[in-house]
């Protein structure tokens, strides 16, 4: 099993980079924010606990992560390969990947931090739009749907997510530095850490991301 952890503050464009690179190296795109917002569509227990986490740009606890990774984990083939977008966030969650990654025979072949200056990121989340039917995700200005709000692949009416208030945006960034960016230190320590310029266009970023990657 081969994990690549992409590390980037909310909005540097994770999930939009690791939809796009995943398939091409025949792997899966793991996205814990996207999993733990369809456990609160279920209404799971594990979804209703982390709803308040979740709507006030709080990190979910990271019992509850840890074991989301481990059961994926148990349940995928040995020659698996997983991009990681927002797991691990926390240096326990990070520690704790390491011990899986040991106790399932994983290997956590680099981690690749998405850097993107403040001031676009705030512009990246105000204008994401995205598809509450397949999660697909858009932006106003700068990947806009082809109908106005519309999504491409399902024809759902796009929403803002709840976690897109400008208010939550700004603590969600204080929780990034405060407990998410020290993992760069972390990964560093361990020579695994790559840095990615991901302020250019998504055309730009793929091909940056995908070089570390091979
Ligand atoms: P999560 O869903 O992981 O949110 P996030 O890390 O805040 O990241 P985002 O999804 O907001 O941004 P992204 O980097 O993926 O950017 P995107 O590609 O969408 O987590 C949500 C919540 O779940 C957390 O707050 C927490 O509560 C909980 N959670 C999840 N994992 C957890 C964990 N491990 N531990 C504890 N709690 C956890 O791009 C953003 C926008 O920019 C889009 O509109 C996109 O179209 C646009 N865009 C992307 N790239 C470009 C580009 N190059 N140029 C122009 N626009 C671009």
């Amino acid at each position: 099993m081969n994990i690549f952890i992409l590390l980037g503050a909310p909005g540097a464009g994770k999930g939009t980079v690791a939809a796009i690179v995943s398939p091409s190296l025949g792997a899966r795109h793991v996205s814990t924010g996207a999993m733990l917002r369809e456990a609160v569509k279920s209404g799971t227990a594990a979804g209703l606990s982390a709803k308040a986490y979740m709507d006030a740009g709080e990190l979910v606890p990271d019992s509850v992560l840890v074991a989301m990774i481990e059961e994926l984990m148990v349940a995928s083939p040995s020659d698996a390969t997983f991009v990681l977008d927002g797991f691990p966030r926390t240096v326990p969650q990070a520690e704790a990947l390491d011990a899986l990654a040991v106790r399932h025979g994983a290997n956590v072949v680099r981690a690749i931090c998405l850097d993107v200056p403040d001031a676009l990121i705030m512009d990246r989340l105000g204008g994401r739009r995205v598809c509450p039917a397949c999660g697909m995700g858009f932006h106003i200005a700068n990947i806009p749907p082809k109908r106005e709000g519309v999504c491409d692949a399902c024809d759902t009416a796009l929403i803002l997510r709840a976690d897109d208030q400008p208010e939550t945006i700004r603590n969600r960034l204080i929780v990034y530095a405060k407990q998410t960016a020290p993992l760069i230190d972390f990964y560093t320590r361990q020579g695994k850490l790559m840095n990615v310029d991901a302020s250019g266009t998504v055309e730009d970023n793929v091909p940056r991301v995908l070089a570390v990657m091979r």
